[in-house]
């Protein structure tokens, strides 16, 4: 799938108010700072339709994307992040396990994990999480460009084995890296085809 437009749409903090109808959309979720913004400004070749930082906790908001005037992207903030303040910190900030139980819209969300570390809890409690509500999932291995062949064969070998402690196949999982490009046409193309699944469906 190439992608030809992709506008901004809409921020909110409530679910309620996401856009109506029924575009099929797909949700970009993570610990803050793992890269989703960037993957999204990577995806859509566009440098800065998403918001990037340094910082975590950039992303505040639920931020719908159209692209091609046919499908949304949606950029959430992270999980995780510890520096929020005390009200609003939960493991799991309510809206977006409020976005993630209510939006009917969502065709799959992509749970994306820095390949740089080893298996950390909160993303396999996430993932738990996901399965124990039935949202479909795949796994986005961020920031490639940051270890050697080797090591990130070994580190996806090591989620795999994780993961097949508790579900019985693992989820389908890329490997990217925005800053070089990588792995935009296997992501696209995976989206391409599920939205052609859906049309041939109708
Ligand atoms: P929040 O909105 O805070 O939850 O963060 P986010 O997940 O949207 O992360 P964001 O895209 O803002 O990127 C966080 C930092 O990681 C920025 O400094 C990016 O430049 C950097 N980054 C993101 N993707 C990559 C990547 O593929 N490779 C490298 N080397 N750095 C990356
Ligand atoms: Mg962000």
């Amino acid at each position: 799938m190439k992608i030809t437009s992709a506008e901004f749409v809409m921020s909110n903090s409530d679910v309620a108010k996401c856009p109506k109808g029924n575009i099929p959309e797909y949700a970009f979720i993570g610990r803050s700072n793992v890269g989703k913004s960037s993957l999204i400004n990577m995806l859509t070749s566009r440098k800065s339709l998403a918001k990037t930082s340094g910082r975590p906790g950039k992303t505040q908001l639920i931020n719908h994307f159209i692209i091609n005037k046919y499908w949304h992207l949606v950029d959430l903030p992270g999980y995780g992040y510890a520096r929020v303040s005390k009200s609003s910190k939960k493991t799991f900030q309510k809206f977006i396990t409020d976005y993630f139980q209510q939006r009917k819209q969502l065709i799959s969300a992509f749970v994306l994990i820095d390949i740089r570390h080893e298996p950390q809890p909160i993303d396999l409690e996430f993932m738990q999480w996901m399965g124990e509500k039935q949202i479909p999932f795949a796994i986005i291995f961020t920031k490639a460009d940051k270890l050697k062949p080797k090591a990130i064969e070994r580190h996806v070998e090591d989620y795999k084995n994780i993961l097949l402690e508790t579900w019985e196949e693992t989820p389908n999982y890329f490997v990217t890296s925005s800053t070089k490009n990588l792995g935009k046409d296997e992501l696209l193309n995976y989206i391409g085809q599920i939205n052609a699944d859906i049309n041939s469906s109708k």
